[in-house]
């Protein structure tokens, strides 16, 4: 029987699991760190806070296992995408990683676009530059701290940071490079007429692997630290959503996932590079091996519901804390209350600007429709409906380029709330399944990591074996699709008429200052 290992590097912890071959959980564990924000819109972590984390998690997940870490047959990784962890000639980590939610580098994503040529960066690329993405952060840091720059030599994804610690080998696959801003995502390698022209030298990026290929082994002196066993295999693994997927079962033609995480996420896989003529939604590789997803991110879904328990909701955070049960648990009943639309009070979700389908780092929350009838009730309720307009909006999107659509699968924590998930279906007009298993890219990876070492034969085999879903809402009421309807248009015209002022904002807070 192999026992495998998968590994999340998130934005809150690093999470690690153990399965058995049959797709069983075996034991699980999650060791958080704080993130670092030193001014507005920036979002960095320290690379060495992953890789504690990693070996804690990895020691406590066995325990729970009842295993040795030495026991482990095989690994997999998954981590947040985008991110940018720089190394010296020494190896040695130069700064702290700027994050996938950083917003610092809307001017570089412009001069990228203008120095390679929008039409070129589409072709190579199938996006656009975004703030998140790791191209502009690197040429933020030739801008911005040209010293430290000078001492690049290696620039790596989060979780191929970990990889480097754990088989001090330099690789990643192709899910994650497809985040980069400097990946051919068509060809599935680096795209030399990019690195070219930022002038990147093409041995600062690691090799590219598919996800579920071995990229190296475990070194002794990794085995030394987290008692895994030399020699163990590691696999190319995959970024968070494109290993979410894996297990989640999203891995052939009609598969649909929606992830509430901090950030929200459509998801569907493609059998070709699809891509929408309006760069609104990300075409990236998969994690199966020639095969693409198109998807639509949202960046705060589950975080803006976070950032109302944390600073509105400071009743109910009390009440729930005397019943001992969950915070958000309180809120969703209190949201249940208000009735659908909650009464012409809409939330715009954009609390940390937006990616689809606006790439906006302008755009920022508002409550809009407030009267003196609307109480806690509504607003949590309508902060639950924002969020799930702008699912709705990106699920429109893939509609649109006829992506096919089957089974929708929902995951995630907001997937736990029966609330949030019925008027998800109400909004997106079907019924909503889930996955038996909520363990996310960690179980993906691991997946991808029994796949590597030939426990599957193929990774839509692996799915069949280990992933397992079933219907969660009843087909929704008719009526309420159609009211849905008609709010979603106000919520859309809602951003048309803000976008101007979200940036004449932005241009008064950066000249009179935070
Ligand atoms: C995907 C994305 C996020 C991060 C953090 O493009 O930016 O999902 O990977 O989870």
């Amino acid at each position: 029987m192999a026992y495998l290992l998968g590994i999340d590097v998130g934005t809150s912890g690093t999470k690690a699991l153990v399965i058995r071959e049959d797709g069983r959980t075996l034991g699980s564990a999650t060791v958080d760190y704080p993130l670092a924000t030193p001014r507005p819109g920036w979002a960095e972590q320290d690379p060495a806070d992953w890789w504690r984390a990693t070996g804690a998690a990895v020691r406590a997940a066995c325990q729970r296992a009842s295993l040795a870490p030495e026991q482990i047959s095989a690994i997999g990784l998954s981590g947040q995408m985008h991110g940018s962890v720089f190394l010296d000639e020494a190896h040695q980590v130069l700064r702290p990683a700027i994050l996938w939610c950083d917003q610092r580098t809307a001017a570089q994503c412009e001069t990228i676009t203008a120095h390679v040529g929008a039409e070129n960066v589409v072709r190579i690329t199938c996006n656009r530059v975004l703030t998140g993405f790791t191209a502009p952060k690197i040429v933020w840091l030739k801008e911005h701290e040209p010293e430290t720059y000078a001492r690049v030599r290696k620039v790596l994804l989060p979780k191929d940071y970990l990889r480097f610690r754990l088989t001090g080998e330099f690789a990643t696959e192709v899910s994650d490079a497809s985040g980069t801003a400097l990946f051919d995502v068509p060809r599935r390698q680096w795209s030399g007429e990019i690195l070219d022209a930022l002038e990147i030298p093409t041995s600062w990026l690691p090799k590219v692997y598919e996800s579920p290929e071995v990229s190296g082994r475990v070194s002794a002196a990794a085995a030394a630290e987290t008692g895994l066993k030399a020699g163990t295999p590691v696999v190319g693994g995959g970024g968070d959503q494109a290993a979410g997927a894996v297990g989640n079962g999203i891995v052939s033609p009609g598969a649909v996932s929606i992830a509430l995480g901090t950030s929200g996420v459509v998801f569907a896989y493609a059998d070709e590079p699809v891509m929408d003529p309006q760069l609104r939604t990300h075409t990236f590789c998969h994690a199966v091996p020639g095969k693409w997803h198109v998807m639509g991110v949202m960046l705060s879904a589950g975080g803006s519901l976070r950032w109302y328990r944390d600073t509105l909701a400071e009743p109910e955070v009390a009440v729930a804390r005397r019943l001992g049960v969950d915070p958000y648990e309180v809120i969703t009943d209190e949201a249940a209350q208000a009735p659908l639309g909650a009464e012409g009070l809409l939330f715009l979700p954009y609390l940390t600007g937006e990616r689809t389908p606006y790439p906006d780092p302008n755009a920022r929350g508002v409550f809009f429709g407030l009267s003196l009838r609307h109480d806690h009730r509504h607003l949590a309720r309508a902060v639950i409906e924002g969020v799930s307009f702008g699912l709705r909006d990106s699920f429109d999107i893939l509609r649109e380029l006829g992506v096919p659509i089957g089974e929708v699968r929902v995951a995630g924590g907001g997937a736990r709330s029966r609330l949030w998930r019925e008027i998800l279906a109400a909004m997106l007009g079907m019924p909503l399944s889930q996955a038996a298993a909520e363990e996310g890219p960690a179980l993906g990876v691991a997946l991808l990591a029994g796949v590597g070492i030939g426990v599957y034969p193929s990774v839509p085999e692996a799915c069949a074996c280990a992933v397992a879903a079933s219907q969660v809402t009843p087909p929704p009421d008719p009526a309420q699709v159609a009211a849905y309807d008609r709010y979603h248009a106000l919520y859309q015209a809602l951003y048309r008429q803000l976008q101007g002022l979200f940036a004449d904002t932005a241009a008064v807070v950066r000249e009179v200052g935070a």
